[in-house]
């Protein structure tokens, strides 16, 4: 073991710096949810502007939750957790500043362009070629950074959590050049470079990925490092790890179909999406497993700890969504489910439950380390956060549960002469009461969000970063 002294301390300013923005675009693209959830209570609320409307302020939602919100939140820790892990500063200190300005311009640009009405129309990846470009950028940068630093690494090993932090990098490079490949017709404007099937297939092996590796295996480096430091634990089982990883990510990839099916797309490949989607609950399991096992002899702290709490529930939701998942991929569970709210709740299950969740309390973990503070301003914030989101989660879900399988099943009921029973108006009519119990969850979830803004504020105006710094100089040198 070496017995050199660092010569500098980590570089936290980018980790605070992506830490508040998280807070921030969480704030803004939860909002935007409340207010869509409450557009489809009350129509009136799209002011009949087309800047407005539902279906130009839907793919900004998720943009703000998914890209800003969760990319922030995933820059934040996986740079937080790759120095400490790896007992080194980042490799450069202006390739990071960078990442966090050109990420920022990447979100303000779709802020701008996606009410405006330019889109790429693909899911996901509505953000046209000039801003795709940049994000392209930006991420390779990261992957620069984040691989450079695990390189000059003062420690043997390399820390599962940046296994899992490395995957999602390099397979959301992979995801984005490839689904974005397109010809630009003017500057605002490009046309996909695959047709029909093709690129559907293309678009939801994105699609499903970017959930898997973006939504999913980010937030599993985010899980190894914070639920074992919050509960004071090792990890229960690091063998457990190294399976849960090489499973994970190879069979996520497979099964994007499952977004596909009953469409143009080749039967064979439908059914083989489906298969996987079925597979993939054990990796899945296992990961949750691992994390919830690691609280043994620990489970006392959840009595006490608003933040280890926010862990151990994002990891039930995580284990309940994984579940709901293949459940929905089997060809004729979908055959009710597809169209429906029921996907809406399952997507919110796995975003608000599992990725918000773990979100905020690795944040309320690692905003007062650095910012110099023992602990976050109030701890009676954090639990009343707490409470505000898992009661907003189920709300959303269960109200998105019972609107599903309403619609599925008004859809599909036939008269004995063959003709519909109900109109589309009348299954509309019967999610109403849904639609408000959700706007309600919604809203739930969001006051959480400015507590903890509040919260925040409260931590940040007493801190001393230069002493976390120092702090967090000792801790190397004490390390060696
Ligand atoms: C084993 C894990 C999982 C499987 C097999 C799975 C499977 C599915 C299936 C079958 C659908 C419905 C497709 C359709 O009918 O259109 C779906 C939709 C979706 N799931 Fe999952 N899911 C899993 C985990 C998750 C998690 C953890 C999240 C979030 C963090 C998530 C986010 C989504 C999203 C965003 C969609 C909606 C895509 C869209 O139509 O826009 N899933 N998933
Ligand atoms: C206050 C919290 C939130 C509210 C009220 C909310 C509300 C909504 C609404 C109303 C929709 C449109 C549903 C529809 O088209 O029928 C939606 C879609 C979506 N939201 Fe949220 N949302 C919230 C938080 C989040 C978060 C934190 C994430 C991700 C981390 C997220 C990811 C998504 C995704 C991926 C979709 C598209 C779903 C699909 O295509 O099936 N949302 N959200």
């Amino acid at each position: 073991m070496s017995t050199a002294i660092s010569p500098t301390a980590y570089n936290y300013k980018v980790v605070r710096q992506f830490a508040i923005m998280t807070v921030v675009w969480g704030i803004l693209g939860m909002g935007l949810g409340v207010f869509i959830a409450s557009q489809l209570v009350w129509p009136q609320l799209n002011l009949d502007l087309p800047w407005t409307s539902f279906g130009r302020l839907r793919p900004l939602h998720t943009n703000l939750v998914i890209f800003a919100f969760g990319g922030c939140a995933l820059f934040a820790t996986s740079y937080y957790v790759v120095q400490r892990t790896c007992q080194t500063r980042l490799i450069s200190d202006s390739l990071a500043a960078f990442t966090f300005w050109g990420w920022q311009a990447v979100i303000v640009g779709a802020l701008i362009t996606l009410p405006l009405g330019y889109t790429t129309t693909k899911e996901y990846a509505e953000l046209e070629w000039p801003i795709a470009i940049l994000l392209a950028i930006v991420w390779v940068t990261y992957g620069v950074v984040f691989f450079g630093t695990i390189v000059k690494r003062k420690t043997k090993h390399i820390y599962v959590g940046n296994w899992f932090y490395g995957a999602f990098i390099v397979v959301t490079a992979m995801l984005h050049i490839v689904n974005h490949m397109s010809l630009p017709v003017s500057l605002f404007k490009s046309y996909s470079a695959y047709s029909g099937a093709t690129d559907a297939m293309i678009q939801w092996w994105y699609g499903h990925n970017a959930v898997g590796f973006f939504l999913t295996t980010g937030f599993l480096g985010m899980m190894y490092y914070f639920v074992p430091k919050q509960a004071e634990r090792p990890i229960y089982s690091y063998r457990l790890s190294i399976v849960h990883f090489w499973a994970l990510i190879t069979l996520y990839i497979w099964a994007g179909p499952h977004h596909l099916h009953y469409t143009a797309l080749p039967d064979w490949a439908q059914s083989l999406g489906m298969a996987m989607s079925i597979i993939l609950l054990a990796p899945s399991w296992g990961g949750m497993i691992n994390g919830m096992m690691t609280l043994s002899g620990a489970w006392h702290k959840l009595r006490t700890d608003p933040i280890l709490r926010f862990l151990v529930v994002s990891l039930a939701f995580y284990g309940m969504s994984t579940f709901e998942g293949p459940m929905m991929a089997i060809k004729t569970v979908n055959s009710l489910s597809h169209y429906t709210d029921w996907t809406v709740g399952h997507v919110h299950a796995g975003a608000l439950g599992w990725v918000a969740m773990i979100s905020i309390g690795a944040l309320y973990h690692l905003i007062p380390k650095v910012y110099g503070r023992e602990q976050m301003h109030s701890i009676g914030l954090i639990n009343a956060h707490f409470w505000l989101a898992t009661i907003g989660t189920v709300l959303y879900i269960a109200s998105m549960w019972v609107n599903g399988i309403t619609q599925g099943l008004m859809w599909r009921a036939i008269n004995d002469d063959g003709t519909l029973t109900y109109s589309f108006v009348e299954a509309l009519q019967a999610s109403h009461p849904g639609f408000m119990v959700r706007a309600l969850g919604g809203a739930f979830f969001a006051s959480g969000m400015l507590l903890m803004a509040y919260n925040v504020y409260r931590t940040v105006r007493a801190s001393k970063p230069a002493e976390a710094e120092a702090a967090a100089q000792i801790a190397v040198v004490g390390a060696h």
